[in-house]
């Protein structure tokens, strides 16, 4: 097809570009009549330029104007002239100027939009998938998908620089064990026979140690047959790094040097240096999750002991079966919502409370007593009497103990106490992190930014409750502290592992080890997690064979793209931040995938389908 090729982009033209003569190509973004005067905004992935047909247009360009409609496709042959000053805009970066069209080819028409581009897509998540061609269109979109090029364009930039490899691995790998489900794709050659498609390139990442190649990365897709939530895909992107001849500060290092770098390019943001390290369980205590969002305080605090002295039986008794309690304070000063209109209301209402604890109940809590404090007036207040008044569902059983309780928490007057309590001192941490995590939001608590952490020395193992044995929390590759390798096997519960994550505003955005190299203690802790050895051969006999030969201590570390580029953009959902995602019902509502496939090609694969009974 002949058409005129652009010589400049729709974001490209300035004041300074003033008589010149251009051609742009690209998509009509809106078409405002005039009378006489017509306005047709032309956009690309550059920008959106103005282009002007006017009392001086030939009546065939004007029907041609005037036959344009949204999203259709046309080159523009014009000359740049200087907007009149009233017609300026300041907010568009081609705002000084306009393109006098000369000549407008129609280079392919659009049918009946399914929704209108914009800078965001109002549409629901459906349609936007099945149309994803054209929500990719749309200014947010466009935005995103180049933040996440720039963004693995600044790691490999990076990287290079520091002498990592990239290598590839495949991704039709014997199916192994590794956490969530596989994917499996039948052999066509041998029957009964299965790839599986990687979960991560682990293994492949330790082999190459092994080779060798001392400093690994590679831009690697990953797939898991897991639920989709807001911060998961079934196929994902990690950035994959592997070095040898490592301890687990230099992996830390390096990772903080590789986002303060990138995050400079891409964002211009300025992160710190390092990133604050929390052991795990001061991260669980304090903040209830292993993932805290540290833009905010809000810091959960222990009150057991006090707890101990008061007249809370039902606390007492959870705390006689090993339990804890503890307790959050929501600020009188936050204790406000602003509606869109700037109206502001009391947040801490009795129906708000009620689903607080709705929520901490979810996480495991059975009852959430709140109390609200309230200073003692001056003329009450005597040297031994409370300083703090107490009400609420949880006031009663802390008689006598109103000014031990409130500074400890360091609540004052106005604040509201919240407390959870559980038998089981994960379930009360993460109950309290649930009510943490909803009042840092709704009290509008969050600063602006990206805090990132380090959450270090997690349990290396946990137990499985349905099937009755130890796992690994990470993956069973990961070193055991030094100072638990000779009694791993007497309380796994208590080994600590050379484990991390690297946490960014609530999120998981990276995880990582110091790996095991011997053959022996990577044994014990297959035996640990219930592989007998035979089993253990059987699916994990080529690590174990490379470990004879002469393995390099190492270790490493995965960052989630997609998880970081939708942190970066300030979204909530993963699928934000990929151009082809699948929704929450694991399918491609675009091209229909899953789908079903021929009898022959099912032939072909050996496979037969059971009839679904649903
Ligand atoms: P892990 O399983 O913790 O570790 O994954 C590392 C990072 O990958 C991202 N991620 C995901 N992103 C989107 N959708 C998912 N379903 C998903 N699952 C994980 C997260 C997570 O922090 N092989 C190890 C890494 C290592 O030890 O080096 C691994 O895959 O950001």
């Amino acid at each position: 097809m002949n058409f005129s090729k652009r010589t400049t982009t729709c974001g490209a033209l300035r004041a300074s570009d003033v008589g010149k003569e251009v051609i742009l190509n690209g998509w009509v973004h809106r078409v405002r009549n005039h009378g006489a005067l017509q306005f047709i905004n032309l956009r690309d992935r550059y920008g959106i330029t103005q282009v002007v047909l006017d009392d001086d247009s030939s009546e065939d360009l004007k029907n041609m104007g005037q036959s344009l409609k949204m999203e259709y496709c046309i080159a523009v042959t014009g000359i740049v002239r200087k907007r009149p000053d009233s017609m300026v805009n300041d907010k568009m970066p081609t705002g000084e100027i306009e393109v006098k069209a000369e000549k407008i080819e129609l280079l392919s028409r659009c049918a009946t939009l399914p929704f209108m581009i914009d800078e965001e897509n109002s549409a629901n998540e459906d349609l936007r998938l099945k149309y994803r061609f054209l929500d990719l269109r749309c200014g947010g979109m466009q935005s995103r998908i180049r933040l996440r090029h720039e963004f693995i364009k600044a790691i490999r930039e990076f990287l290079y620089t520091k002498d990592f490899y990239e290598i590839e691995t495949p991704t039709l790998i014997r199916s192994t064990p590794e956490g969530a489900r596989d994917f499996l794709v039948p052999s066509r050659k041998y029957a009964g026979k299965f790839y599986a498609l990687p979960q991560s390139p682990q293994l492949y990442k330790q082999l190459l140690m092994v080779s060798g190649f001392d400093k690994y990365f590679q831009i690697a897709r990953c797939y898991r047959d897991e639920d989709a939530r807001g911060d998961r895909q079934l196929e994902f992107t990690q950035l994959d790094v592997e070095m040898s001849f490592v301890q687990r500060d230099d992996v830390l290092s390096l990772m903080e040097e590789l986002f303060v770098d990138v995050f400079k390019k891409v964002m211009n943001y300025d992160l710190p240096a390092h990133f604050r390290r929390i052991d795990y369980f001061d991260a669980m205590n304090t903040y209830g999750t292993d993932k805290p969002d540290l833009r905010f305080g809000l810091e959960i605090k222990d009150i057991s002991e006090i707890v101990k002295k008061s007249g809370f039986e039902a606390y007492k008794t959870i705390l006689s079966e090993g339990g804890c309690v503890k307790a959050i304070v929501a600020p009188a000063s936050h204790n406000h919502t602003t509606d869109a209109k700037g109206k502001t209301a009391e947040l801490l209402t009795r129906k708000y409370i009620d689903s607080i604890s709705e929520t901490a109940k979810t996480y495991g809590a059975d009852f959430v007593p709140f109390i609200k404090v309230s200073c003692a007036p001056a003329s009450e207040g005597t040297a031994d009497s409370a300083k703090y008044v107490l009400s609420g569902s949880g006031a009663k059983y802390f008689s006598g103990l109103e000014n031990e309780l409130c500074e400890a928490l360091g609540a004052g007057n106005g604040d509201t106490i919240f407390m959870v309590s559980h038998k089981v001192w994960k379930k009360a941490c993460v109950s309290a992190g649930a009510i943490r995590s909803r009042l840092g939001h709704d009290m509008g608590l969050i600063q602006p930014g990206f805090a990132f952490c380090w959450i270090v020395d997690f349990p290396l193992f946990e137990y499985n409750e349905d099937e009755g044995h130890w796992e690994a929390a990470h993956h069973m590759f990961s070193m055991p502290q030094a100072k638990y390798i000779p009694t791993l096997e007497e309380n796994p519960g208590e080994v600590r592992g050379d484990l991390y994550d690297m946490v960014c505003n609530g999120y998981e955005c990276a995880s990582g080890s110091i790996r095991i190299h011997d053959v022996e203690l990577q044994k014990r802790i297959f035996r640990i997690c219930n592989f007998s050895d035979e089993e253990a051969e059987k699916k994990f006999g080529f690590l174990l064979n490379a470990f004879k030969f002469g393995p390099p201590p190492h270790g490493g570390i995965a960052p989630g793209i997609d998880r970081l580029v939708m942190i970066m953009s300030e979204q909530n959902s993963i699928k934000e931040a990929i151009a082809f995602p699948k929704n929450s019902f694991a399918v491609s509502p675009m091209d229909d995938c899953p789908n079903d496939v021929d009898a022959k090609q099912l032939e072909e694969l050996h496979l037969i389908i059971k009839e679904d009974k649903k």
